[in-house]
């Protein structure tokens, strides 16, 4: 299957808001340590609803560029809105599959997060993406694996049902052909072009509400799953999941999400 299996939707775009926070600080040191700053040109991979785009939008600032690519239209029109309504008019978004775009330009960086493991060959991919890249410029990827942490990573323990509903995640993603282990694979891909800087991390969440970040994947995963076939694409119920997760817990709720690891490379 070809298609994102996180289903594109408000919920989805919410949990990619979630998501995001959780990541800025790792975000921050990638592209920090990728060298994008004040007047950068840099190209996005795999934008969705912008909230990296959002980032890298203040961090050029208004000398610098961000070309942003994405093959869903809904998340493109979401990311283009959230631009404008914060004032960005350095950003461009690109209607396009990786395999069919080919830039006018080089670029100073080209970034992606939680990109590669959509693709089918990531090897190739970036091997494709380098040549975009100038002399002296970078190329830069966060990725997760998916199965360490998350399975295991909330305190006081989920529910036995919860626990189950998260396991769906990875298996829906494997059936739809997905990798759950791109974060190991990343800095291996990535020797070939140079010396290769790895960060990892896993910042915890606090409070009640942190729960929400992997009960909306299961949300966002349930329509793959029925297109898929799986007889329990339907098995979770999501609502109830949470409205009985969110009773009893109080600020001092630990989710630990799924680890990623971002790695950069200087290019020749
Ligand atoms: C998990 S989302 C990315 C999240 C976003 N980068 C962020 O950090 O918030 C993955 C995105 O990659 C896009 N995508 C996957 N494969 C693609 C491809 N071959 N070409 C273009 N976009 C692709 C999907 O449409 C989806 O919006």
């Amino acid at each position: 299957m070809k298609s994102y299996p996180l289903h594109s939707s408000e919920k989805e775009r919410d949990r990619l808001k979630m998501q995001a926070l959780a990541i800025l600080p790792l975000t921050r040191t990638m592209l920090a340590g990728a060298g994008v700053k004040p007047g950068s040109r840099v190209l996005e991979l795999g934008c969705a609803s912008g909230d990296m785009t959002l980032f890298l939008a203040s961090l050029v600032g208004p000398s610098g560029e961000v070309i942003a690519v994405d093959r869903d239209p809904d998340q493109l029109d979401a990311a283009a809105l959230r631009t404008s309504d914060a004032g960005f008019c350095n950003v461009n978004f690109v209607l396009a599959d990786l395999d069919d775009f080919e830039p006018a330009r080089t670029f100073d960086a080209v970034v992606g997060r939680y990109f590669l493991l959509y693709v089918a060959s990531p090897e190739a991919a970036v091997a494709r993406v380098a040549r975009w890249v100038k002399p002296g410029g970078t190329m830069a990827f966060l990725e997760m694996d998916f199965f360490r942490g998350v399975h295991s990573s909330i305190w006081p323990p989920a529910s036995p049902q919860t626990h189950e509903a998260i396991v769906f995640i990875g298996d829906v993603m494997l059936d739809a052909g997905i990798n759950p282990h791109m974060a190991a694979r990343l800095p291996s891909i990535l020797t070939r072009y140079g010396n290769v800087q790895v960060q990892t991390s896993a910042p915890p969440q606090y409070g009640a509400r942190s729960i929400e970040l992997p009960l909306e994947a299961v949300r966002s995963v349930t329509p793959t799953a029925r297109k898929l076939g799986r007889a329990d694409a339907d098995l979770h119920d999501v609502d109830a999941l949470l409205i009985r997760e969110l009773e009893g817990r109080d600020e001092h709720t630990v989710t630990v999400p799924p680890m990623s690891v971002a790695a950069w490379v200087q290019l020749a």
